[in-house]
Formats: structure tokens, C-alpha cells, sequence
């Protein structure tokens, strides 16, 4: 099912002024992707690419911190932002283009490549195409942030019900494939009623194994692949406030997330908010 890039990234322009909302366990998934990116970046990393970067979340701290950074983007709005947020910042290069097609950067370019949380899972069917292509332009790490997909088929089946009480076709094809697409079951149009512009881009949710596959698929070392934060979308929406508010609770907090991600329930589903499943990789040499 063909995906229509002109419909995305209208999408996304749509969605770039509540990018930098935070909602709910969003910051922990946010503050656990930088303990992740700090713990790269001394091993001797450069030159960074932002792959989907956004309003520059990421890109532009890492910028600010003397890095060269490339902020890759499909959505100009995003971009405007972002270039908004940069000011100032003459070691950040914006540039608008498609997670699928890299080719304006040659192999191994960049010494880490980040595609994070929108720009392989929101690739449609062409999500191959996205890994392949972030593997290709890395030198030395990759780290992608994708939806997990243990998560979106509890989302999907209480759409299915709240929605047309009944559990539709794109249910069966979350749990079977991990995939969404608009146009792929009669009442997908229905279900998407209320999201932005009623639509949902065309989708692919991973279970862990499937996206390790991938990265070793595409000659990486498998690093880590694992979720990201399952003990904050198990924990109430009170407690997680009052960690937000204290610094030293939420370091405490962080190393807690960590602790049970990799030895509690290492299988687990990620945060409720923002993608759930982290994967990083290196190039075998
Ligand atoms: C939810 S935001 C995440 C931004 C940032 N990476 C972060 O983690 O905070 C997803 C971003 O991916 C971008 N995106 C989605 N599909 C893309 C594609 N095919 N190519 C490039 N960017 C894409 C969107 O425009 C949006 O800016």
C-alpha cells in the first residue's frame, strides 16, 4: 500500500506547533534517549545526523555543545521551527528531505546517525528503505527510537471498541504485521476520526526481534534493543509529576526506568508517549 509522502508531511507541518508539548511519560523517554545519546558521545562522535529531528529537541543541545550537527526533516514547518530554535548556532545544517532517500550524503558520513521517534515508524511499508538508509550514512553508531508494538495493539484495540464497538480489521493486522495505512481496511478512515486533520500517517509498529533483524540485516552490530521506560507508563500520571518537579527524584527515578527495562521486564512495551522501543547499532567493521 503505496504511502503518499505529500500527505505526510502536510501532516506533520499540521503537527509542528505542539511538537515541543510534553505529554504525560514523554519525558522520561525523552531524559532516557539522552542518557542513551550521552553514552555515545565520547566514543569519539563528531558529526552527527538528526533523522526526522523535528523542532530540533535533540539536534540543537547537540549543536550548542560543539557538535556538527545536519537536521534532516520532511516537514518544512518542523524545519521553520527549528531554524527558529537554532538562532545563532553556525555548526547545525537544516536541510528538508526523506528518511527513505539519503543519497545527497555519501556512505558512512556522519559518526552517528539519529532517527528517532517518527521517521522509520511513520515510513509506511517503506520502513526498510528508512533503516537501510540510516545504517548506510553511519560511521560508527546508529540509534533509532521506533513504536513498539506490543503498545499500539492495546492502542488499537480500544480504538477498535471505543470507536465502532467491535474489533475491526487494522486490530488483527496490528497484532499480525504491525502495520496502518488509511486505506488498508474499510473502516480504518473511521477509526482515525479526531486526529490531526483526521488522519493517521501510514504506520509500523516493531516487536524488538524484528527490528534487531533489521539492523544486523543492514550489517550492524546489534548494541541494545530494548524498550524505553515501560516502568513510567506502568506508574500514575500523579507520581510521575511530583518525580518531574525534583531534580533528585528524577535521576533516582531515571536509574530505576534503566534498572527495569533491562532486568525487570526486558521484554517490556515503553512509554506510553513517544516511541517505545530504542535499537542501537554499529557498523561491523
Ligand atoms: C514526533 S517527531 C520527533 C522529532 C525528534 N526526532 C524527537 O525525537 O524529538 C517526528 C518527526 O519525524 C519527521 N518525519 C516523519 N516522517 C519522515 C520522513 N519520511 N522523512 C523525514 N522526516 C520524517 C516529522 O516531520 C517529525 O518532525
Amino acid at each position: 500500500m503505496r504511502i503518499d509522502f505529500q500527505r505526510e508531511k502536510a501532516w506533520w507541518d499540521a503537527k509542528a506547533t505542539e511538537e515541543d508539548e510534553e505529554r504525560g511519560d514523554e519525558w522520561v523517554n525523552k531524559a532516557l534517549r539522552w542518557r542513551e545519546i550521552e553514552g555515545i558521545l565520547h566514543r569519539g562522535v563528531e558529526s552527527i545526523l538528526t533523522v526526522g529531528g523535528g523542532t530540533g529537541h535533540f539536534s540543537i543541545p547537540l549543536a550548542r555543545r560543539g557538535l556538527r550537527v545536519t537536521h534532516l526533516d520532511i516537514s518544512g514547518e518542523m524545519l521553520r521551527v527549528a531554524r527558529r530554535n537554532a538562532e545563532g548556532l553556525d555548526n547545525v545544517t537544516f536541510v528538508e528531505g526523506n528518511a527513505t532517500d539519503l543519497k545527497q550524503f555519501p556512505g558512512r558520513a556522519f559518526d552517528l546517525v539519529l532517527n528517532m521517534d517518527g521517521a522509520v515508524s511513520f515510513c509506511g511499508e517503506l520502513y526498510k528503505q528508512a533503516i537501510s538508509e540510516t545504517c548506510r550514512v553511519a560511521r560508527k553508531f546508529v540509534l533509532i527510537t521506533a513504536s513498539h508494538r506490543a503498545l499500539m495493539c492495546a492502542v488499537w484495540a480500544e480504538g477498535s471498541v471505543k470507536t465502532r464497538g467491535a474489533i475491526v480489521d487494522a486490530v488483527y493486522e496490528m497484532f499480525e504485521n504491525g502495520t496502518w495505512h488509511q486505506a488498508q481496511h474499510d473502516d480504518n478512515k473511521a477509526l482515525s476520526k479526531g486526529c490531526t486533520q483526521d488522519y493517521f500517517g501510514a504506520f509500523k509498529a516493531f516487536l524488538p526481534r524484528e527490528l534487531a533483524g533489521l539492523l544486523e540485516g543492514e550489517g550492524m552490530e546489534v548494541v541494545k534493543c530494548r524498550c524505553l521506560g515501560t516502568l513510567a507508563a506502568l506508574c500514575d500520571a500523579g507520581s510521575l509529576e511530583a518525580v518531574r518537579q525534583d531534580d533528585g527524584l528524577k535521576a533516582k527515578f531515571l536509574d530505576l526506568c534503566d534498572a527495569f527495562d533491562e532486568k525487570i521486564l526486558p521484554g517490556g512495551f515503553g512509554t506510553r508517549n513517544r516511541a517505545g522501543l530504542l535499537a542501537i547499532g554499529k557498523p561491523r567493521t
